[in-house]
């Protein structure tokens, strides 16, 4: 089956460059002489119909801006069959023969689960600002974010050390410690705990067994969200516990991590992913993720994709603890 029309949507929480995905896939296809419909938030859109033509005017002004111009849902209804049923019907109703569906995780298993039910070709490309998708070294908003919490890490160090206080900050990742491991690198902090590591009281054991540097007369300490670290609020409490003497606070940076301008490094892959995706299609590829790895285009199964064990280089954790004497 030939390709003429391309359905794009974005779904799961919003990265910044998003939509410099959804203007370079518009565009590209547009430029092989396909046509482009965008679905609006997400697969739910494609469930209620909420669709829509777009022309290359409508990605105009869009490459700088964060969020998702198309909006984004969790969406309950295309986990049910019954839904994924409307989804499909409205897709030929709309003469889509193609998906491109831009998120994280959750997204490209529902893209999965929708593949196998029904004939349709798709291709996922990596928006979140969380990292954990394996077959890409960095996925679309990582940077920006990781940009987002230096900047703010920058400004508590600013607090933290004329009071000389020692700071727990929270990060995003979900069950993913890249965010929190880089940006305490980034950052100059003493630590960062992580879900890829020991349980969480192991890590903080040896924070404590390491001690502060005696120079230093305030501490940063970066903590993933993940259940597995407990978070900031309760490492901070036991740290207060065994260490009396240190005064402790928390800031859980939140949502503020997921918006704000696009770096051009995240341009820049959601330029060329964007471009990959819809050539992908013209191959007669499908069930597919778009990554890069060593700044190469490649192509990842959704199974691969999805996996739970990207690697996190413990490399990085040494030199985290060495640069902080
Ligand atoms: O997956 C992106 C992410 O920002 C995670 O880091 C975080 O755990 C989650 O989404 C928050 O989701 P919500 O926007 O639904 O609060």
């Amino acid at each position: 089956m030939s390709i003429k029309t391309i359905g794009l949507l974005t779904s799961g929480g919003d990265a910044p460059g998003m939509n410099a995905a959804v203007r370079s896939v518009t565009r590209s296809a547009i430029f092989n002489g396909l046509r482009v419909k965008a679905i609006f938030r997400g697969y739910r859109g494609l469930v209620t119909g909420e669709i829509k033509e777009f022309r290359t005017e409508n990605v105009s002004n869009i490459i700088q801006q964060g969020g998702t111009i198309l909006k984004t849902a969790r969406c309950t209804e295309f986990t049910t069959e019954e839904g994924r049923k409307i989804a499909y019907e409205n897709m030929r109703k709309e003469e889509i023969d193609a998906l491109v569906v831009i998120g994280g995780d959750g997204t490209f298993t529902g893209a999965r689960m929708f593949a196998r039910e029904y004939d349709v070709p798709i291709v996922g490309i990596p928006g979140t600002i969380d990292n954990d998708l394996c077959g890409t070294d960095s996925t679309i908003g990582y940077d920006t974010a990781l940009n987002t919490i230096v900047d703010a890490v920058d400004k508590i160090r600013d607090t933290a050390s004329s009071h000389e206080r020692l700071f727990f900050i929270e990060v995003m990742g979900r069950d993913a410690g890249f965010l929190a491991l880089n940006s305490a690198l980034a950052a100059g902090a003493e630590a960062a705990i992580i879900p890829e590591r020991k349980t969480h009281e192991e890590q903080l054991e040896e924070l404590i067994k390491n001690g502060f540097r005696k120079s230093k007369n305030s501490s940063i300490v970066l903590v993933a969200e993940s259940p597995k670290t407990g978070g900031a609020q309760a490492l901070a409490e036991r740290m207060h516990e065994a260490h009396p003497e240190y005064d402790v606070r928390v800031t859980i940076l939140g949502h503020l991590q997921r918006g704000g301008r696009p770096t051009a490094y995240d341009r820049i892959i959601a330029s060329r992913m964007g471009a990959a995706a819809v050539e992908a299609l013209l191959d007669g590829q499908r069930n597919i993720m778009v990554g890069i790895v060593n700044d190469k285009i490649v192509y990842v199964p959704f199974t691969q994709a999805i996996r739970d064990d990207k690697p996190l280089d413990p490399h990085i954790v040494q030199t985290l603890q060495a640069l902080s004497i």
